[in-house]
């Protein structure tokens, strides 16, 4: 496979540091005894009262009050949302997206060839701004990315770098499981040093600390900090935009069971 050059690498292989193990959360056995006995009293209360509903035979106002959307067929029998991400729909710790419709992507940088949606295409013009008022040059590297970048990006360099899958994933989305496919995810430089492009050292440049300070005013959020959940190694120049209904959804409901 030849490389694309249009398409910006965001695995500068030699620079990431290994995630390190999930560690697992510790709960003391006496808090946990304390808490099953909890669920059993709630579990029996619950059970009491819909017993008692069933014997009314008539729809219980307590519920409609305490809920008043809730359908009733699930008041009594709620799902509990899982978070963790092997529960949800994912492959190798990544969660999956679909791509944007290209009719809703605009550009983010003169010659056209870095898009985002149109809503956090107009927040990042409005953050560029801001840093560059602040004398902060911040730089798209990457925005929108098809299902078929992303093929090469994990593919074909992965065949490039005789990575196995599970190594690859540590720092590379499959296709169809990147952020990037959603039009709301940019890889960001700074411009006075390009040496820290897509490289952990991003951090150390004046564009991530304006950006750590500022990019929740413009709604951007990092999506891979240090020990994330997902596994994925970190990356301090990725950010998605967060800013409205469509966006918030699209990431924080991948990560509940479908
Ligand atoms: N670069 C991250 C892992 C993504 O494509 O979602
Ligand atoms: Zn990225």
């Amino acid at each position: 496979m030849t490389s694309n050059p249009r398409i910006a690498d965001d695995i500068p292989v030699a620079l990431r540091e290994a995630p390190p193990a999930a560690s697992k959360p510790k709960v003391k056995p006496i808090a946990l005894i304390s808490g099953l006995t909890a669920l059993g009293v709630v579990a029996l209360g619950a059970g009491v009262l819909v017993a008692l509903q069933l014997q009314r035979s008539q729809p219980s106002t307590a519920t409609a009050v305490a809920n008043p959307t809730a359908p009733t067929s699930q008041a009594t029998n709620s799902p509990t949302p899982k978070t963790s991400p092997a529960a949800a729909d994912t492959i190798l710790g990544h969660f999956r997206y679909k791509e944007a419709p290209l009719s809703e992507l605009a550009a983010i940088v003169s010659d056209g060839s870095i898009k985002l949606r149109k809503s956090a295409a107009q927040a990042y013009r409005e953050m560029e701004a801001a840093a560059q008022k602040d004398g902060v040059s911040l730089v798209p590297i990457s925005g929108f990315r098809s299902l078929t970048d992303q093929d090469y990006l994990f593919f074909g360099k992965k065949a490039e770098r005789g990575q196995v899958a599970t190594e690859r994933a540590k720092v590379s989305a499959p296709p169809g499981y990147s952020e990037h496919h959603t039009g709301y995810a940019l890889d960001l430089g700074d411009g006075s040093v390009p040496a820290a492009n897509l490289s952990p050292t991003f951090e150390n440049t004046p564009a991530y600390k304006w950006l750590q300070a500022n990019a929740a005013f413009y709604s951007f959020e990092m999506s891979f900090p240090k020990n994330n959940n997902q596994g994925v190694s970190y990356e301090p120049w990725h950010w998605r935009y967060v800013g409205d209904r469509d966006s918030l959804e699209t990431f924080y409901k991948a990560r509940q069971a479908k």
